[in-house]
């Protein structure tokens, strides 16, 4: 599964970069606007920093002003993708966009059928937001599986993103149910690499370790 950083914080996109597992980065309006800095800059230093897949979101709802709000931002840089909103034309625009080998993240999903629906026009991404589906009482990882069903009864080759991450239990339950990708908080990523066992294990390790270097040298070995 790729995992990608969904923040517009340049920190901790080269925090989560130096890792070594960092497939891609999201962005969308509200992650932006908390930075206070410029959209295109703040987009073109991302895209120093990583080179899979950058998702930049549109804020127009109509198509040819998303398609003209688009242009730009394709011209950043190779690895731009256009999010764009799961409405009609959102839906529209995306067909627009892939016809000309743009990608496209179609984001703001919370049903399958809206992910059929992108699909078919051709998206690159499919953004189901599983954190704010629990938020309001449903089960954002059961759409996951759906469209996960949908697409691969017909193969479609839209790659799932899981978004709306707010605890590892939501990144085990992606990657099993074989989401392609999913996009999660620094604090999410790092919370990926830690057990409490670990870190007490690991205590245990270099505590015997000091007491039997305490042993070597009290007790050195005969020649
Ligand atoms: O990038 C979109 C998505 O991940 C938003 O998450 O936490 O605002 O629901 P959240």
């Amino acid at each position: 599964m790729d995992i990608y950083i969904d923040t517009a914080n340049l920190d901790e996109i080269k925090r989560a970069a130096s890792l070594g597992v960092l497939d891609g980065v999201t962005t969308n309006p509200s992650l932006v606007a908390k930075e206070g800095v410029d959209f295109r800059t703040r987009l073109e230093e991302i895209c120093q920093v990583v080179e899979g897949p950058v998702s930049a979101e549109v804020v127009a709802i109509e198509h040819d002003a998303m398609i003209a709000e688009a242009e730009p931002l394709i011209q950043i840089a190779p690895n731009i993708v256009i999010k764009l909103p799961c409405i009609e034309e959102g839906l529209r625009a995306c067909k627009t966009l892939s016809d000309r080998d743009v990608k496209v993240n179609m984001t703001l999903c919370f049903q399958p059928l809206q992910a059929l629906l992108a699909a078919k026009a051709g998206a690159f991404l499919i953004s189901p937001f599983v954190g704010r589906i629990d938020d309001v009482g449903g089960d954002g990882m059961e759409v996951v599986q759906q469209i996960r069903q949908i697409y691969d009864n017909y193969s479609y080759t839209t790659k799932i993103l899981t978004a709306s991450i707010r605890h590892p239990q939501h990144m085990v339950q992606a990657a099993m149910m074989g989401s392609d990708v999913a996009t999660a908080p620094l604090k999410v990523i790092q919370q990926m690499m830690k057990h409490p066992l670990t870190d007490v294990g690991l205590k245990r390790f270099l505590d015997d370790w000091e007491k039997a270097k305490t042993l070597l040298v009290k007790e050195p070995a005969m020649a």
